[in-house]
């Protein structure tokens, strides 16, 4: 059955809903008439937006205050969610750092920040939620990873690697959760306009990515939440982003690791 169909007493928790694509998803979510429970750490503007939300679709959607990267604070967050009054039949793992330049010319708290966030957080809340939709026989998780995580990416290798995990991991869980009612989709988005391309650094690394390969988060946004009631294991979307995937996972790496330090260094 995967994500199934709204109801009052159910919630779709999403991480990193305050902005870009988690954002997106959350409001994808609600007009499909999904109640939410929105995770990031900007308090206010989460609650705005949970407002505005809740207004447009008349939907309820409830705002946990947790930065996902300390352990301490996403326990805490998994607790007082669990401890709610309704039932989590859906899961994004959204949640997500990047950073692009060579990997030891990075601030190690930075890079350890990205793994503990991209890494341990959609590890320990898989974790947390999945046995009781197993038991419940629905619901569906979708763990956003990146056409990045296909293979290796030079001036990218902390959060190519990251996403590499959030897919091996996704992947395996679905095929054990066959006949359960219980889905877990690696999500794959290429390049979205967000924050967090801005705040990385892509840029200044790869500014020949043209514009046009920028894919608006509402789009991608519907793309997951489809994968999620579809019950799908792996979701690209975009046909350009498929074929990158394709590339990464099954050309030589003698190939596409030159190819990608060549592209970093263009000029335009
Ligand atoms: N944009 C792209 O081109 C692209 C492509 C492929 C995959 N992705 C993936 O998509 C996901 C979302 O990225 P985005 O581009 O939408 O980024 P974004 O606009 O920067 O949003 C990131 C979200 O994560 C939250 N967040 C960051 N650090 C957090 C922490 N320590 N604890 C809790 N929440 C935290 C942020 O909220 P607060 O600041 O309020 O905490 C924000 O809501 C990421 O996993 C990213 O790797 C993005």
């Amino acid at each position: 059955m995967a994500l199934p169909d709204p109801r009052a007493d159910t919630t779709v928790v999403v991480t990193g809903a305050s902005s870009g694509i988690g954002e997106a998803l959350a409001r994808e979510l609600a007009r499909r008439g999904h109640g939410l429970t929105l995770v990031a750490r900007r308090r206010d503007v989460l609650r705005s937006l949970a407002g505005g939300i809740a207004a447009d679709h008349r939907v309820r959607v409830d705002v946990e205050v947790a930065d996902l990267a300390k352990p301490r604070s996403r326990t805490a967050a998994v607790r007082a969610i669990q401890a709610g009054d309704r039932t989590v039949v859906g899961l994004c793992n959204n949640a997500g750092v990047g950073r692009f330049g060579a990997f030891w010319e990075e601030e190690p708290e930075q890079l350890n920040a990205l793994v503990a966030l991209n890494v341990n957080a959609l590890h320990e809340l898989t974790l947390a939620f999945l046995p009781e939709m197993v038991g419940r026989e629905e619901g569906a998780i979708l763990n956003v990873a990146s056409i990045l995580g296909h293979g290796p990416v030079p001036n990218n290798a902390s959060y190519s690697a990251s996403k590499a995990f959030v897919i091996t991991l996704s992947e395996a869980i679905h095929a054990e959760l066959a006949g359960t009612g219980v889905s877990c989709t690696a999500f794959s988005p290429g390049p979205v306009h967000t924050d967090a391309i801005a705040a990385s650094g892509v840029e200044d690394v790869a500014p020949f990515t043209p514009s046009a390969l920028f894919a608006d988060a509402g789009d991608v946004a519907r793309a997951g939440v489809d994968a999620m009631e579809g019950g799908r294991r792996s979701s690209i979307p975009g046909v350009v982003n498929q074929l990158f995937a394709a590339g990464s996972r099954y050309l030589p790496r003698t190939v596409t690791l030159p190819l990608q330090v060549a592209a970093s260094r263009l000029p335009f």
